[in-house]
C-alpha cells in the first residue's frame, strides 16, 4: 500500500511565486521544531548548515559533515507532512564533481524524506546544478553572502556586486534550480533579480521584494547565545522565558517545593 504525501510539492512551490503569495520558509533540525513549523503553515522548512552554529556551537558552518546533516534531516523529515523540506549540502560536498554531490544529495532524498537541497553557489555550480537536476533531484541555489565561503569573503558581508549577483542567479535558474536564496545583499538588488528571474526568490538580509523570507528559528524566537544579525525580527524570547522556567525548578527543588501534592 502506498503513503501518500499531502507535502507542498517542487512545482506547487514555483507556482507561489506566479501566484504573487509570499513564501515563508524557517529552518529547523529536530522533530519538534519541524513539527511546530508545519503545524503553524510555514511553507518550506530548510535543515540548514547553519545548525553547525546554532545547534552545534561551532564558529561557522564549516564543520557539520554530510552524515550529521542527514541524521538530523530524518527526524525533520519524520515531522513534516505539509511543507516542502529542503536539506543544506554541506562544505564541500558540492565541490567534489558532479558525480559526488549526486551521491550526496541522493543519500539525503533517500534517507530523510526531504524533498530538495541546497547548495551555496550560482554560476561556479552551474554543472553540479544541471547535474542533480538531471538526477531528478530538485535544488535551491544559494547567492550572496555564501557562509561556506567566509574565509574567502573576509566575513560576513554585504556582498553588493550587483552584476555578478545577478548572473549567479540567472546561472542557477538556466542550470536548472526551482528557486534562489538571496543572501545579505541590497534591497534594490533582490528586486531586480526578483523581477528578472521566473523561480521564486527567498530573502534573507535582503529586502521585502523577495518572493519569500527565510530566517534561522533560533534567531526569530531569541534562543540563540551568540551574535544575532540585523536583518532578524525577534518574535519571541525564549531564551529568558527556558531560563525563568529553569530557574523556578532549581528553587522548587531545592527549597522542598516540587514535588507537591499534584505531582
Ligand atoms: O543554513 C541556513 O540556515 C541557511 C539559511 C539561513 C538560508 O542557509
Amino acid at each position: 500500500m502506498s503513503k501518500r504525501s499531502s507535502r507542498i510539492t517542487v512545482p506547487e512551490f514555483i507556482g507561489l511565486k506566479a501566484a504573487g503569495r509570499k513564501i515563508a520558509m524557517l529552518t529547523a533540525y529536530d522533530y519538534p521544531t519541524a513539527a511546530v513549523l508545519d503545524t503553524a503553515g510555514i511553507d518550506a522548512i530548510l535543515v540548514g548548515d547553519s545548525m553547525s552554529m546554532v545547534v552545534q556551537g561551532h564558529e561557522t558552518t564549516l564543520p557539520v559533515t554530510l552524515d550529521e546533516m542527514i541524521y538530523h534531516a530524518e527526524m525533520v523529515g519524520r515531522a513534516v507532512e505539509h511543507a516542502l523540506v529542503i536539506v543544506d549540502l554541506p562544505f564541500p560536498t558540492n565541490h567534489l564533481g558532479v558525480h559526488s554531490a549526486i551521491e550526496s544529495a541522493g543519500r539525503i532524498l533517500k534517507q530523510t524524506r526531504c524533498q530538495a537541497v541546497k547548495l551555496e553557489g550560482g554560476a561556479d555550480q552551474a554543472d553540479v546544478i544541471a547535474g542533480l537536476v538531471a538526477a531528478g533531484i530538485p535544488v535551491m541555489a544559494h547567492v550572496g553572502l555564501r557562509p561556506q565561503s567566509v574565509h574567502q569573503m573576509g566575513g560576513y558581508r554585504v556582498q553588493r556586486d550587483a552584476q555578478r549577483l545577478l548572473a549567479d542567479a540567472r546561472a542557477a535558474q538556466e542550470a536548472g534550480a526551482f528557486a534562489v536564496v538571496l543572501e545579505c545583499i541590497p534591497n534594490q538588488t533582490a528586486a531586480e533579480i526578483t523581477a528578472a528571474l521566473k523561480i521564486p526568490t527567498i530573502g534573507i538580509g535582503a529586502g521585502a521584494q523577495c518572493d519569500g523570507q527565510v530566517l534561522v528559528t533560533h534567531d526569530l524566537l531569541g534562543f540563540t547565545s551568540g551574535y544575532v544579525p540585523k536583518f532578524v525580527k525577534q518574535y519571541a524570547d525564549l531564551k529568558s522565558v527556558i531560563s525563568g522556567a529553569v530557574a523556578q525548578y532549581r528553587q522548587d527543588v531545592q527549597e522542598g517545593r516540587f514535588p507537591g501534592p499534584q505531582q
